[in-house]
This record gives structure tokens, C-alpha cells and sequence, in this order.
């Protein structure tokens, strides 16, 4: 049976992709031109809907200023981000469980010694965190590098306030485990926030009524040679949003135990502790950079 003039001239586009030398890059072309051009005969956009989707692109390119990348966040919204996230994470027993990085992943943090306090003086409630890092077979990777980033009490990074600068950053640092693979920090608990809504994916949710609530968590980023690099969160557990994160990122097994502790009570350093506080006590598994998938 002959195909219609639209099957034709998507036959026409693949082919036209079809002596790219590199197979990876002639799938990519090809079936993205397959999927986008099914997308367009399924909803046949108007041309003031096609030339709208073009205008709200160009605004998510021109969003991408200073250190916001809208289209992380419009791949986020999408779910798109945790679906790469996704097929690309075979884990091994023992390997914590990745989500997304999201758009405010900030390279360089400052290097904190074990135990410090991240929070700097900001005001909100005290948090001890502590763990071990391992491989996924349960040995510890000692100097292990982790990177860690969080929203303050109102639910603000700092990228969000005006003072932020690279000689200026809040609530983010680098430390490296010890010999036993063990670190510690101090900081803030962190609070559900709003992804970023100024800007196009904004307009996007609201045309959509869309939820935008992200429910509280730590970010974290670990590296050490030979394994995978892991970018992950760790969620507050009893948050109000857990069910219903603007970008799907939440997994059973990333939501830790922020166990509250009565005034007086000192920290697992010994640190004399003057208010109520928190402890979360989590340990990470790292994959093998050449492990096969199980
Ligand atoms: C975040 O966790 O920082 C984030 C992730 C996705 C969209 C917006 C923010
Ligand atoms: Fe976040």
C-alpha cells in the first residue's frame, strides 16, 4: 500500500540523515525525526502553535543566563531528565540509587574541612549529617570527594539571591571522606521549595496547573576514581510533597530519617548541641565505573 504524502517526507528526512558515518549519531538523527514527525501527524499543530512552541524555545534559550539553565528545568518538567536518569542506571546490588541533578548544580563549591557548617551562620534548624561511602560490594572508599548543595529554611538556593557570586556561595561545599570512608558536616535542615516559575517553564506550569513543589532535600554528588559518579538527593522524610515532586525525582530508597534530638543531647562528635536538632545518618554505595549491569 502507497503511504501518504507525510509518511513520503518522513521517509524523505530519515533518509537524508541515513550517510551519517557514526551509527550512534544516524540513530539519534534518524529517530528523533521518526518520533518528532509521529508527535506532529498525531496533533497537527496549527501554524500559530508551531510558531508559539518555536517562541517559547527561544525563550528558554534566552533564559539560560548567569548560572540558571532553563533547559535543564524544562527537561526536569518533562520528566525527560529522570527518564535518562533511567535507562541509563543498571545498579548494582549495594549501589545507591542516582536522580536528577537539576538546574542549580554549582561546579567548584568551597572545600570544607569534616565536619564543618555549611549553613555560614544562616539562621534555621540545627542538622548533623554523617555517613560512610562504599562500593556497592560494601568496601569503603576512602578520600571519596562529596559534593553537597541545599535550599535554606525559606526553600532559596542561593543562585536565587542577589549576593550570590563565585566569592559568595550558601549552603554548598566539598569535602573528602577519610581513610575509613566517613564524613560529617553541619548545616540546616533544608524546606520544600518551588522550582524556579519567573520564566517560561513557569508559564508552562501555570498554563498547565501544573504542581511546581520539589519536597525537601540534600543534594548530593560523589566521586572517586574508579567508580561512577553518583548524583543523587537525599529526601526529608514526612514531607509534604514526597508524592508529588514537580520533577519526579523521588525514590523510596533516597528518603532518609532526619531524626529530631531534644536540646542537650550532643552530636556524634561530641559537639555540645544548645538547641533541638537533627541527625540523618546515611551511607552511600558506589557503582564500579566497568560494573555490568545485574
Ligand atoms: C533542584 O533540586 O534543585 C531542582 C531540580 C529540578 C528543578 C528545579 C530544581
Ligand atoms: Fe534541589
Amino acid at each position: 500500500m502507497q503511504g501518504s504524502d507525510a509518511d513520503r517526507l518522513t521517509d524523505t528526512v530519515i533518509e537524508a540523515f541515513g550517510g551519517t558515518p557514526d551509527p550512534r549519531l544516524r540513530q539519534l538523527t534518524t529517530r528523533l525525526v521518526h518520533h518528532l514527525h509521529a508527535y506532529v501527524k498525531d496533533v497537527k499543530p496549527t501554524f500559530d502553535e508551531w510558531m508559539q512552541a518555536i517562541q517559547f524555545l527561544t525563550r528558554v534559550g534566552q533564559t539560560c543566563v548567569g548560572g540558571r539553565q532553563e533547559f535543564i528545568l524544562l527537561s526536569d518538567v518533562l520528566g525527560v531528565s529522570m527518564l535518562v536518569d533511567m535507562v541509563n542506571h543498571d545498579l548494582p546490588q549495594g549501589a545507591t540509587e542516582t536522580t536528577v541533578l537539576g538546574p542549580v548544580y554549582v561546579d567548584n563549591p568551597p572545600t570544607m574541612s569534616l565536619g564543618a557548617d555549611i549553613a555560614g551562620g544562616l539562621k534555621g534548624q540545627p542538622l548533623y549529617v554523617e555517613g560512610i561511602v562504599r562500593s556497592a560490594s560494601g568496601t569503603p572508599v576512602a578520600g571519596a570527594q562529596i559534593e553537597v548543595w541545599q535550599a535554606d529554611e525559606e526553600g532559596l538556593y542561593d543562585l536565587q539571591k542577589p549576593n550570590f557570586g563565585a566569592d559568595h556561595t550558601e549552603l554548598r561545599a566539598r569535602f573528602f571522606a577519610d581513610q575509613d570512608g566517613r564524613f560529617r558536616f553541619r548545616s540546616i535542615v533544608p524546606k520544600f521549595y518551588s522550582i524556579p516559575v519567573d520564566g517560561p517553564v513557569g508559564d508552562l506550569t501555570r498554563a498547565t496547573k501544573r504542581g511546581t513543589f520539589r519536597p525537601a532535600h540534600l543534594h548530593f554528588m560523589i566521586s572517586a576514581p574508579g567508580f561512577e559518579k553518583l548524583i543523587t538527593h537525599i529526601f526529608v522524610r514526612g514531607d509534604p510533597h514526597l508524592n508529588n515532586d514537580a520533577v519526579f525525582a523521588v525514590k523510596p530508597s533516597l528518603v532518609g530519617d532526619y531524626v529530631e534530638k531534644p536540646a542537650g543531647v550532643a552530636a556524634p562528635d561530641g559537639g555540645e548541641m544548645s538547641e533541638p536538632w537533627f541527625h540523618l545518618a546515611y551511607d552511600f554505595g558506589l557503582k564500579p565505573a566497568t560494573a555490568k549491569a545485574t
